[in-house]
């Protein structure tokens, strides 16, 4: 694979993702390229279809882009084409930034070759642990959430209509999908990755309501 190709491509779509403060910032594509290379490098799979995928995954996202859809495997197409890639790739990226986002505790992942569930997987990576804790109160507080209210409990979403109209409060997010990634790993390097940031979430929120109830 060549490495000035996917500059091209990181110059081409670094702007998009430069402001946002939801969480989704140029940081998290790089974490998620990188840990994506790493999870390769392990379980195989193609190199290109990965670094394309993981570089693409959050563009025109139904959360970031002001509707309701998805719209990332067809800009990613329209990019890709502009860049001179051939169809199959086009075609193979396409799907896999179509396939990869969370859809509600109760909605089974679709993603079926090793390129989706490795990059499935290190977009998790970074859902959970210390990034997970960072990036949830973010996009709580980009969407106007609050941080907890307990009489509010969390819902296991059978459909992603219901899990993307939910308005809950941030810390129903751990257990609606946080708390959940852990066992919806794909590869057994991230699964071992995902368990020492498993377990810090679970030391955050036992902490969280101890201070929350004033528990000296
Ligand atoms: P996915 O495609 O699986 O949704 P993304 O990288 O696009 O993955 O974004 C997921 C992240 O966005 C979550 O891990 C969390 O940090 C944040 N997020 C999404 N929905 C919520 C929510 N309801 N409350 C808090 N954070 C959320
Ligand atoms: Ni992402």
């Amino acid at each position: 694979m060549h490495k000035n190709k996917i500059n091209i491509l990181i110059d081409r779509i670094k702007g998009d993702f430069i402001a946002d403060t939801s969480g989704h910032d140029w940081h998290h594509i790089m974490r998620v390229y990188n840990n994506s290379i790493y999870i390769q490098s392990i379980e195989g799979g193609d190199l290109e279809i990965i670094s394309l995928g993981a570089l693409l995954h959050d563009i025109s996202d139904y959360k970031l882009n002001g509707g309701h859809a998805d719209k990332g495997g067809e800009v990613s197409a329209e990019i890709l084409k502009e860049l001179g890639y051939d169809e199959s790739t086009i075609k193979t990226v396409a799907e896999l930034v179509d396939h990869i986002s969370y859809k509600g505790a109760n909605v089974a992942d679709k993603v079926v070759s090793i390129e989706q569930q490795i990059v499935q997987d290190a977009d998790r990576l970074d859902a959970i642990g210390a990034m997970g804790v960072a990036r949830a109160f973010a996009y709580g507080g980009h969407k106007n959430r609050p941080i907890y209210a307990p009489e509010v409990n969390p819902e296991m979403h059978d459909s992603f209509e219901k899990y993307a109209d939910s308005k809950s409060h941030t810390i129903n997010h751990f257990y609606e999908k946080l708390l959940l990634l852990k066992d919806r790993m794909h590869t057994d390097t991230a699964k071992q990755m995902a368990n020492e940031r498993h377990v810090f979430m679970e030391q955050f929120l036992a902490q969280f309501y101890k201070e929350w109830n004033a528990e000296n």
